[in-house]
């Protein structure tokens, strides 16, 4: 071919229209690695320390026997990709039921079968993060469930119970569930009535009324796991943060694990002392005029209709 022949300004679009492809594709590869480097360890995660200092301490309570009891915690996308590549999804799980107003949201929740005594020293297998979708039908696995596990079997009354909860206190963060022995003992010889089981508990510690004013609401014993006992718990969750399944354990959400984790804890040393007391001739109380008076002192309104009116 003769050099005339050659067309030079077709042949420089060319090379042209090629750089650009290649430095297009570079700067996919350069942009993804500095994203990765980016992200950090999600164990250094506050919110990931925090969830197994929570399942440690629970099992150290004598409150999740060995698989007992399921955590779930909602954390903001923004907190989670600091961690991990959203676009990265391990698998899909179906939940099998629906939880319409929960789309987007994530969640870092204690696996089925997993017990909390082992969470601190695996956390990846025995924890896992997912993303909620279709309308609440299936979770996306991002992080976790290494073994091929999956969530608790708990997560219809879980996720019923964050949708309940962030309808009322758009804070809500966090629904827990586990066994302890007295709350649970309480349950075999106390009337199952909320307002009797919520006024028994006010009366046990002077503190009661104050960090749980709306009570404690209780279902009867129910088949635990099916839909149906997410429904019943998310349902009572409307009208209280404690939810007490009977002869079973209980139910807490709150705005963060602490203080979940702190209302279990004190409806559980107020089901102790009266599983120490009730047996006993009992000559002392705490009067509702006592308990309207730590209403008044705390700023809080007690479950109306549940002490007698104000003298
Ligand atoms: P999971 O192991 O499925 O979380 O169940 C434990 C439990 O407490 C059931 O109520
Ligand atoms: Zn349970």
């Amino acid at each position: 071919m003769a050099l005339k022949d050659i067309d030079f300004n077709g042949l420089k679009d060319k090379t042209v229209d090629a750089a650009k492809d290649m430095a297009g594709k570079v700067s996919v590869v350069v942009n993804d690695t500095v994203e990765k480097l980016k992200r950090r360890d999600i164990m250094t995660a506050p919110f990931m320390i925090e969830m197994i200092r929570t399942a440690t301490n629970m099992y150290d309570h004598g409150w999740d026997e060995r698989n007992g009891g399921n955590i779930s915690l909602m954390v903001s996308e923004e907190e989670v990709a600091k961690y991990l590549d959203l676009t990265a999804v391990i698998r899909e799980i179906p939940t099998g039921f629906d939880a319409p107003t929960l789309d987007g949201r994530y969640f870092l929740v204690t696996g089925t079968g997993k017990y909390f005594k082992n969470v601190q020293y695996a956390p990846d297998v025995n924890l896992g993060l997912i993303r909620v979708k279709d309308s609440g039908r299936t979770a996306e696995l991002l992080w976790g469930y290494t073994d091929g596990g999956q969530f608790t079997s708990e997560l219809p009354a879980h996720l019923m119970s964050h949708a309940a909860r962030l309808a009322v206190d758009p804070d809500n963060r966090v629904v827990m569930h586990c066994h302890p022995g007295n709350l649970l003992a309480m349950t075999y010889v106390h009337s199952l009535d909320e307002k009797d089981f919520t006024r028994t508990l006010w009366q046990m510690c002077t503190e009661c009324i104050v960090v749980f004013p709306e009570g404690v609401n209780v279902l009867p014993w129910m088949l635990c796991g099916t839909n149906s006992i997410g429904e019943a718990t998310a349902e009572k969750m409307n009208t209280a943060r404690l939810v007490v399944w009977s002869q079973h354990g209980i139910y807490g959400a709150g705005k963060d694990l602490d203080e979940t984790f702190g209302l279990i804890e004190t409806a559980e040393k107020a089901a102790e002392i009266y599983m120490k007391i009730a047996h006993l001739h009992i000559k002392n109380t705490i009067t509702d005029d006592a308990m309207w008076q730590l209403a008044d002192r705390f700023n809080l309104t007690p479950r109306s209709g549940y002490l007698k009116p104000r003298k």
